[in-house]
């Protein structure tokens, strides 16, 4: 199996810029792909904020199994950060990021109510590895199409606040922030998901993963999917996988029949799913 490399420089530039800009603010918005809850997250991120207050968007809910989602929400929770899961693609979604900003500002506002200061804005930084959606949520946030820092290269990189109708500010993350693939299941979750270039992991290694993970977590939606009989579900991966190139007849196109069963993966076919589970933490 491929090894994906992960660029250490490219990580610390990320880094220097992000705490530079932690001063300015009052809490993190940090954006994770909701069928990615740890994968999508970077560890860098743990380091640099230590006691800012942080809300977790887990976006693209809609894609995800909520069951799951349920579990990681409560799993996050801690008095230094809230969780909230949202589909971007509803603007009354993006209500409740502002209601969970409140929440996690309640004592500093009270503060500075007692003081004499009605008006507070509160500024946040929105943090997100690319394709998890913080374009969507900054542009539906602002109310309008905004340039979007980082993911793109030639966008705008400088610091301006982005203007919210509520009593809210946010700054964009400055650069690209990379997801740390430190190891292959990581990578292969996350080409799948598409936060990282197709080209970086092999389909057929993707399509095998993706097989055995449906045959181990939703042996149903994988049947439902493939109309497949319980005795083709028992097959290892490998198997099944011939079986279903067969099925596409494209019996000797691997790279075609697991790019076929990546993109039906990606469009909703298999179902929704949880690539990351709670249960399996540290196992
Ligand atoms: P980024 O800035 O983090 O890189 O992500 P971006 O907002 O560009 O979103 C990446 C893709 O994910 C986009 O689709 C976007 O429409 C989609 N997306 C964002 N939020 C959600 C969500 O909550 N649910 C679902 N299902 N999709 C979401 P795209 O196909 O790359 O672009 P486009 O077709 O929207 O132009």
């Amino acid at each position: 199996m491929t090894i994906i490399q992960w660029y250490p420089g490219h990580m610390n530039k990320a880094k220097n810029q992000i705490q530079d800009r932690l001063k300015l603010v009052d809490v993190v918005l940090e954006i994770r792909d909701a069928r990615l809850p740890l994968s999508s997250a970077n560890p860098v991120l743990d380091q640099l904020i230590q006691n800012k207050k942080r809300l977790i968007i887990l976006n693209k809910k809609d894609l995800a199994d909520a069951s799951q989602t349920k579990k990681w929400q409560q799993y996050f929770q801690n008095p230094q950060v809230a969780s909230v899961a949202i589909d971007a693609q509803h603007t009354q979604h993006l209500q409740i990021i502002i209601q969970k900003i409140n929440q996690l500002m309640a004592a500093k506002l009270k503060k500075f109510q007692q003081s004499g200061v009605q008006n507070y804005t509160i500024r946040a930084m929105c943090i997100g590895i690319p394709n998890v959606g913080k374009s969507t949520v900054l542009n539906k946030l602002a109310g309008k199409n905004i340039a979007v820092t980082g993911n793109r290269p030639g966008v705008t990189k400088n610091q301006n606040w982005i203007k919210t109708k509520s009593h809210i500010e946010l700054l964009d993350t400055p650069g690209v922030l990379w997801p740390k693939i430190d190891d292959e299941t990581v990578g292969i979750k996350l080409a799948l998901s598409g936060a990282i270039k197709d080209s970086l992991v092999p389909q057929t290694d993707i399509a095998l993963f993706a097989l055995d993970f449906f045959q181990k977590h939703y042996p149903q939606l994988l049947q439902a999917a493939y109309h497949l009989t319980t005795t083709d579900l028992q097959e290892n991966n490998k198997e099944l996988f011939l079986h279903l190139c067969q099925q596409f007849n494209m019996a000797d196109d691997y790279e075609r029949s697991a790019n076929k069963l990546i993109q039906d993966l990606r469009k909703g076919i298999w179902g929704q799913y949880t690539l990351d589970w709670v249960q399996e933490i540290d196992s």
